[in-house]
Order: C-alpha cells, then structure tokens, then sequence
C-alpha cells in the first residue's frame, strides 16, 4: 500500500491578526504648552480668533511668526482647514506648530471636534511620534472624548494583508495640555473613546476582509468570540437548524453558493431585571454577486461590503458589553453568500417566509430583503419593544442620497425621530425617506403575496416596504447604509473601505451615550 498524504495550501494569504490601526497613548499635562518638549504642537484657533490664552504665548514665544504665516496665508480657523508652522527655531519647546480650525466658537460641538481629531492625526501622523495638543476648548463632559475619537478614527487603515510596509504611521502618543480637565474625567473620557473606536474598527475590519475569508461561518466564529469576551448569550444556528426552524429566506438565498449560511443571535442581558428589549438586525450577505441575475463586474466588486449591517452589529454588541445600558439588546444576523451554484434561487420562485407570508422572487439580487425576512420575523417572536435593521440594501437609496447618507424608513415616527437624532449627535450623516402607499403596489405578486423587486422607480423605498411585512406590529426603523458602509476613495471624515457607519448612531440610540 502507498500511503500519499495530501497537504492542502491555501490559495489566499496567511494571516495574522494584527489590527490595522493605531494603538494610540494618550496623556494629560497642565505644563504650559510652551514647556513640552514634542515634535509638534497642535492649536485648534476658533473662526476670527483673537490672540489671547494660549495662542498668544505661543505666538508671543514665536515673536510673531504664528500670525505672520496666518496672515500670509489667509488662515482664517474654517473647520478642515489646517496650517503648519514648520520650523520653531528652539524659540518655544515644541519643533513644529499645527493650527487647526474649529470653525465659529459659538457653534463648537462635538462632532466638530471628532473631525477636528479625524483631519490633525492625518496632518500629524507620519511626521512626528509624540504630539502635544492645547485642550483650551472646552472641559466639559464628551468634547475631549470626540477629539480622541477623532484621533483614533482617523488613524485607522487595513493593512492586514500588505506585505510590503509603506509609510509606517509614526504617531504613538498625544498629550493634551490644559489646567481645567480634571483627570478623572480625562481618564473616563479617554476610555469611551477607545471603545468606540474599538468598536467601529472592528466593524471596519469585516468589511474590508475579503469574502474568501469572511464568509458565513467565520462572521459566526468572530460573533461568538465577541460575545465570549463580553459575557454575552450567543446561538449560531447552522444549515441544518436553519433549515429546520423554516428560516427560508436564507435557505434560498444561501441556495447557491458552497458555503452554508449562518443565523447569529447575540444577547445582552442587563444585570438588573428588565423588560425593554430592542432588537439590532443586520444583513450579513458575505458576498453579492447578484446570484442567477447576475452583476456586472464592475457593480460585483465591492460587493464584499454586503454585510456592513452584520458588522455594525457586532460592533455594537461590543460596545454594549462594555457600557452595559439598562435595555435588553437582541443582535440578530443573517448571513449568506448570494451565488449562482446549480441549486440557486431563480426568478419565478417562491419562498414560504418564517412568518408564513409567500414572497415571489422576481430578482436574484433582491436579495437582503429576503434575508432579512427571516431576522425581522425572528425578532418579533422575541417580543422585543423596538426593532432596528441596518442593511446595504439598495443602490437606489445611493442614488437618491449620495454615499455619504443613509436613509431611514420604518413605521413609526418616534423611533424613526430616535434614530435620525441619534446620528445627528454623533456626526453619521442619515436621512429620512416616505413610505408611500402608492408605491406599495410595485411589490403586489400575481402568485405569491408580495413580490421581492419593484420597478427602479423608489426602489430604496419599496425595499422598505417589502421588509415592513415582516416587523408586524413591532416599532421598527430601517437604516439602508448601501452608501456610507463603504468608501472607494479616502474622503473626508472616512478612509477608504469600510466605514463602520452606523455603530457610533445605534450605540448613541441604545445607551444615550
Ligand atoms: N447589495 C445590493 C445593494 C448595494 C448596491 C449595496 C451597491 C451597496 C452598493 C443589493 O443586494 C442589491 O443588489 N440591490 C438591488 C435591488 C434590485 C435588484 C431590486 C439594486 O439596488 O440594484
Ligand atoms: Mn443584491
Ligand atoms: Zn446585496
């Protein structure tokens, strides 16, 4: 007998799981901004400044130089407008000066200060290892903790699989000088910020690992790790148990591929007793390629961020863990590929839905909002007060809203005010859009109850009301983030690939925090 053992290689990289961005120290210091030795020192300078405080001793240090280069220049304190000094010629301790814009005073908030962070840590980060920035702006709760947010957020790229290290990130520390924190605060401040980056970055994370990787089972692996570190309940439900439990929208979608679809639901139960609970739902679409209707190649690439929802999901179970609010939180995904196997769904199907509505598949690529029939379904059996989805379900609510905008639809106004206030505060750009009953007849079925694709015409909306038959009478908002989850280019406020968008509106809607 010949015994031949076969050793299979894989054919993507081998990973390691450093994280892609910077661990960053922060300190405090009430030493005089003048006296810290540092590689640079970054001002914020409101909108029509006037020398006082601590620009004037840096200018009174630099004999005029800082407002000199203003002046020339015409650095008037815009918010994203920024302004180097790049000599300091021994005159004041730190090597370099940094002016960055807050814009108006009187209208300072804290989302001005996280892309204040966002904006200086690009500016800084590959020049200088320590960084001292004057805190004079304000020492109440939450405006320090945007700034650091800021800073995290922006330092943040994947590089997991890069080979060759290209413009190694230098910035390691940032001490923020000002005598009216106290350090308790400071310290408190420091840690929300943290894990709020923490939390977006690993939704990050997922949506930029590609789909060899990330597919069902591994989101369902890293789903029951994060809840194993933060003490949460966690069921996985498999092929099988899917199969067995009639969640037959992911039956058929999942129909397709060779990888089995996954269910994930994540619990979080507050220490004290309680009856509010509120369902997070996420579409966990590993990879869309469109299945039988298949996508042009260049609308499939990308198509790795389809499950931006999921991600948010468990970017937010995290942070739920960690803050601990006084509400139930129920972190519920369905995750599939969407392929074109021989056993794939085809247009003309029809799905008997959990709830036991008929759905007649009119296109392949419909294919969140099949998904997510079964996850909405499951959430109302949960008895939960309030269900919230997140989904990259249509390209027409980019569209109509650009990628920078999500839009939020849902059935009840209150909640659907809750959401859209929430990402106000935290700087997440959404938008509401109107539920039309005129639109509702795109999706009435000759043969089934509902159909899973209208015309093109509202299709971010008749999205919406395709997945209003599965909340029943349940308050619910669906946020379709097809735009925000992902970036092409770096923008702004944003680096290329995965945003994270949604989990700092969801953690701010559950929490108040
Ligand atoms: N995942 C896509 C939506 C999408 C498109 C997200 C672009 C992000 C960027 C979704 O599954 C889809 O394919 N939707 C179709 C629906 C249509 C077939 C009714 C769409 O938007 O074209
Ligand atoms: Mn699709
Ligand atoms: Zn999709």
């Amino acid at each position: 007998m010949l015994n031949i053992s076969v050793i299979f290689l894989k054919w993507y990289p081998n990973f390691n799981n450093s994280r892609g961005y910077n661990q960053l120290e922060f300190a405090l210091s009430t030493e005089s901004v003048l006296k810290l030795k540092t590689d640079i020192l970054v001002v914020g300078i409101f909108k029509g400044f006037k020398y006082s405080g601590s620009i004037k001793a840096v200018n009174d240090g630099l004999k005029g130089a800082l407002a000199n280069l203003a002046e020339e220049e015409g650095f008037k304190g815009d918010i994203g407008k920024s302004l180097m000094l790049s000599r300091t010629f021994g005159k004041i301790a730190a090597k370099r000066v940094l002016l960055v814009g807050l814009g108006e005073k009187s209208e300072l908030t804290q989302n001005t200060l996280r892309k204040v962070g966002i904006l200086a840590i690009k500016e800084i980060r590959n020049i200088s290892s320590k960084a001292v920035f004057s805190a004079e702006f304000s020492s109440s709760p939450g405006y320090v903790s945007a700034l650091c947010e800021g800073l995290l957020l922006g330092s943040y790229e994947f590089k997991k699989y890069k080979t060759q290290n290209s413009d190694e990130s230098k910035i390691k520390k940032v001490i923020f000088s000002s005598k009216q924190i106290k350090a308790k605060l400071f310290a408190e401040e420091i840690e929300f910020a943290k894990l709020i980056a923490e939390s977006t970055n690993l939704a990050r994370d997922l949506v930029n690992e590609p789909p060899v990787y990330l597919t069902p089972s591994k989101l369902a692996e890293i789903a029951s790790q994060v809840a194993e570190e933060g003490d949460l309940k966690c069921e996985i439900y498999d092929h099988a148990e899917i199969e067995k439990r009639g969640m037959n929208g992911l039956m058929a979608v999942s129909s397709g591929s060779e990888e089995p679809p996954r269910f994930i639901h994540l619990t979080y139960e507050p220490r004290k007793k309680t009856r509010k609970s509120i369902a997070i739902v996420g579409k966990g679409i590993t990879f869309d390629s469109g299945g039988l209707c298949l996508k042009p190649p260049d609308s499939m690439r990308t198509m790795k961020m389809d499950m931006g929802g999921s991600a948010v999901v468990l970017g937010v179970m995290k942070a739920v863990a960690q803050i601990r609010p006084q509400v139930r939180v129920h972190g519920l995904i369905a995750s599939s590929e969407n392929m074109t196997g021989g056993k794939a769904y085809k247009p003309d199907d029809v799905i008997n839905a959990y709830n036991g509505k008929t759905i007649e598949v009119i296109n392949t690529d419909a294919e969140g909002r099949v998904v997510l029939s079964d996850a909405l379904s499951y959430a109302v059996e949960l008895k939960v007060d309030e269900i919230v989805d997140l989904a990259t379900l249509t390209g027409a609510c980019m569209v109509g809203l650009g990628s920078y905008t999500a839009g939020v639809m849902g059935n009840d106004q209150k909640l659907i005010d809750k959401i859209r206030k929430a990402s106000d505060l935290v700087g997440e750009k959404t938008w509401q859009l109107p539920m039309d009953d005129e639109l509702r007849a795109e999706i009435d079925s000759n043969v089934a109850d509902i159909k899973n694709a209208g015309s093109r015409m509202g299709g971010a909306i008749t999205a919406a009301m395709f997945l209003e038959n599965f909340v029943g009478e349940v308050p619910w908002a669906h946020i379709d983030i097809a735009g925000p989850a992902f970036m092409e280019k770096d923008s702004s406020y944003n680096p290329k690939g995965g945003t994270g968008f949604g989990v700092r509106t969801i953690i701010k809607y559950l929490t108040g925090k």
